[in-house]
């Protein structure tokens, strides 16, 4: 039976008729910084670890590969010293890392909501939607309900929270707001992903390679963005249309990349094939998400890439033939936060509208129309996004770079 019009015209009044829309920005990090030179001494030496040279010596040198310049950490050389359990892994420190971040994680979250909400302008009273995305902790109600609380949004706000999702999760939650921008008319998302790594942190004992890659990649930032359909171009400024959003895994690359909550902490594997796994395929996946607009050309999109590694973008740029500056904004948010997993995009699409601002470019996206986001995370799990950029303007509450 045809459904009848009045339940189809009820539906189209209920739905947007553009697509989502970025609208503001906003990030944070803890205030602990860490220069990833000075991190091999430093490290081994709050450890008691300065005879384990060889340890030492293979940190060293993943430190200098990994084109980290900083990284921020919530984890202070104090709360090691006061909790040296979170030293040993073979004693159970779930409980003390959890309690510890369902604390912190709201608030560093709240952090770059507060931006966000600012540089957009409009009252929090509008916003419908929130989705808050973490790995960091778990806990019942989630850091949804907390930043609810902390920011005095409306209870009637519809939350999704987002727990273990993993590197990819940056893509996850912009696919996420855009179904919602998208047909709810007049939404307005909040999306907030946060990452403090401390549930991932680990001391020397029984250390390998897998400790010393997982050590010096992760850093500790949050980021949030408002989606919506259909601005207000008297009240609202857009920066990227998100055209079109999908997500799939990729052959063959079942157990390269995951983690398990254990008595512990967050225990991480890396293979060292991930580099290959994802450049090798990321042409198959390009070519699916741009056919419908006849783009075939990697080099006249923008690119806005998750810096998994130093070795992913290097690889990526090799076989796709990438001119140099086509990963400049997400090598510049690697070298300066490292790895902030699901967060780590946002920081990206942040730096890549700045940048164009400074350079006086004309769009948000480096001067270009079209671009791409891509998150990779466990599984190995790809999130495509196709972006449309908008005429580079500031917005009057943004302070340029
Ligand atoms: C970590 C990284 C910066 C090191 O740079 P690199 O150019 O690969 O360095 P090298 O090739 O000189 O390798 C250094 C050592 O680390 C080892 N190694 C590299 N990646 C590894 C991994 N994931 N697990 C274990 N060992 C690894 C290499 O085998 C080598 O060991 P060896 O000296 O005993 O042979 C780089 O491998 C990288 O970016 N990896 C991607 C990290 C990743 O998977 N992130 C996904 C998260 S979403």
């Amino acid at each position: 039976m045809a459904p009848s019009s009045d339940i189809v015209d009820t539906r189209t009044t209920q739905q947007a008729q553009g697509s989502a829309t970025i609208l503001s920005v906003g990030t944070a990090n803890p205030p602990n910084c860490l220069i990833q030179a000075d991190l091999p001494d430093l490290l081994f030496k709050v450890m008691n670890g300065e005879h384990l040279v060889d340890l030492k010596q293979k940190f060293k040198y993943i430190c200098e590969k990994s084109m980290i310049r900083k990284r921020h950490t919530l984890l202070s050389e104090e709360y090691l010293k006061e909790n040296p359990k979170i030293l040993d892994p073979t004693v159970p420190s779930l409980d003390l890392r959890n309690d510890m971040l369902v604390v912190e994680v709201p608030k560093l979250g709240e952090q770059a909501a507060i931006k966000a909400i600012k540089e957009w302008g409009q009252p929090k009273s509008n916003i419908t939607h929130l989705i808050f995305c973490t790995n960091s902790c778990v806990d019942m109600p989630g850091a949804d309900y907390q930043l609810l609380k902390l920011l005095g949004l409306n209870p009637c706000v519809q939350r999704f929270m987002m727990f273990q999702q993993g590197c990819h999760a940056g893509g996850t939650v912009l696919r996420l707001a855009k179904d919602l921008a998208e047909n709810n008319k007049g939404a307005r998302v909040l999306v907030v992903c946060c990452e403090i790594q401390a549930m991932a942190f680990r001391g020397l004992k029984n250390a390998s390679i897998d400790y010393v890659i997982s050590q010096t990649l992760f850093g500790d930032g949050a980021g949030a963005v408002i989606v919506g359909s259909n601005p207000d171009l008297t009240n609202e400024v857009p920066l990227f249309e998100i055209v079109s959003a999908s997500q799939t895994i990729l052959p063959d690359s079942e157990g390269t990349i995951g983690g398990r909550l254990s008595e512990s902490g967050l225990k991480l594997y890396l293979s060292r094939t991930v580099p290959d796994l994802i450049s090798k395929n990321l042409e198959t996946v390009l070519e699916k998400a741009f056919s419908p607009l006849g783009i075939n050309d990697w080099n006249s999109i923008f690119w806005i890439v998750h810096p998994g590694g130093r070795a992913i973008l290097d690889q990526v740029e090799l076989k796709l033939g990438l001119k140099e500056e086509k990963l400049r904004a997400s090598r510049h948010v690697l070298s300066e936060y490292g790895n902030m997993s699901n967060v780590t995009v946002l920081f990206i699409i942040d730096e890549m509208r700045k940048k164009s601002l400074e350079d006086s470019v004309a769009t948000t996206g480096e001067g270009l129309d079209w671009g791409v986001l891509f998150g990779f995370g466990p599984g190995i799990t790809v999130e495509t996004l196709v972006l449309h950029s908008f005429p580079a303007t500031k917005p009057s509450t943004i302070a340029t770079k």
